[in-house]
């Protein structure tokens, strides 16, 4: 297992953490497919993954219930919840409310990292950013996060915290998509907030077709599979955590072998080339 400090605080990680968009099966919401959610996500617990990412807008908050469900008979310590308040939902007020909700939803009593999902240009930040403040005051929220922000934004939402650190931004990562790379990735380290990053496997396209012949020559390297490889290649950086999802134990099992080695840094670079030229093919 490999770990990453979250943000500036004594929290550390393990470097992959279990995403639950679309947990409950393609066709959301497919209720028969529930039982295998909880067991992945009790399973991935048992497997030493802590971070467990939801939103109260996934499957219209029925992810948050199997989530929810899924650590009930837990000590509560043992899983570190992140979810994420909805961009209509970030007027000072309805923060709150939609954490009440969160948290039913979640059976818990608090959540360890509140994200904003999305800025919303409509609503001015600076009554979110106190909401939040306010929230961890009360113990609802243990640190205050961020999700698709770019470095104006992050620096604003910092601008109206007084007393806590924006500890996390959540941005779409892997080898294809770099855009974090220019602005974002650097600015967040120089100030020690962690990129959680999104969509590590390309949401299972990456996994697929010619991408795949590209990950499995690499991978024969390192005696590595193509979801390890892109995995690793993700949490390369040292501020830098993935989350995927799966609905597979045995994927799990695979996605955890992505962490605790390291490529040539040549292997690293070339990789993103590699594949983009397997998509032109
Ligand atoms: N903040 C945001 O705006 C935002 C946006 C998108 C996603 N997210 C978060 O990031 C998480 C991860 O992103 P994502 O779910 O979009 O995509 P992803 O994790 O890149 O890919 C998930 C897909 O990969 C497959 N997969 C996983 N492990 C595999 C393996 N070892 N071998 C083969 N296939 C494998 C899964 O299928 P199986 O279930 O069959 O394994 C699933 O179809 C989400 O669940 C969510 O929590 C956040």
């Amino acid at each position: 297992m490999e770990f990453r400090r979250l943000g500036k605080t004594d929290v550390y990680l393990p470097a992959l953490g279990l995403g639950t968009w679309e947990i409950g099966g393609r066709d959301y919401p497919d209720y028969s497919r529930d039982e295998e959610a909880i067991e992945v996500i009790r399973y991935a617990v048992r497997r030493g993954l802590k971070l467990i990412d939801t939103a109260e807008m996934y499957g219209a908050g029925h992810c948050e219930e199997l989530v929810g469900e899924a650590v009930r008979e837990l000590p509560r310590e043992k899983v570190f919840i992140a979810t994420k308040v909805w961009p209509y939902n970030l007027r000072f007020k309805d923060v709150f409310e939609a954490l009440d909700r969160s948290l039913d939803r979640l059976r818990v009593n608090y959540v360890d990292l509140y994200q904003i999902h999305f800025p919303n240009p409509f609503i001015p930040l600076r009554e979110t950013m106190k909401a939040m403040e306010k929230l961890v005051d009360e113990g609802k929220v243990r640190f205050i996060g961020v999700s698709n922000f770019n470095v104006k934004e992050l620096e604003e939402a910092m601008g109206y915290l007084s007393k806590y650190d924006i500890v996390s931004n959540q941005v779409l990562y892997n080898p294809l998509d770099r855009l974090i790379e220019e602005e974002i990735l650097p600015f967040c380290r120089k100030n020690g907030i962690t990129i959680i990053a999104y969509r590590p496997l390309g949401k299972g396209a990456l996994l697929k077709s010619s991408y795949k012949s590209v990950l499995e020559e690499l991978g024969r390297r390192y005696g590595r599979t193509p979801a390890q490889i892109l995995i690793n290649w993700v949490i390369r950086h040292d501020n830098v955590i993935a989350i995927a999802k799966t609905m597979r134990k045995d994927h799990l099992d695979e996605l955890l072998g992505g962490m605790g080695w390291r490529m040539d840094p040549e292997d690293y670079e070339k990789l993103p080339e590699l594949l983009s030229r397997a998509s032109r093919l």
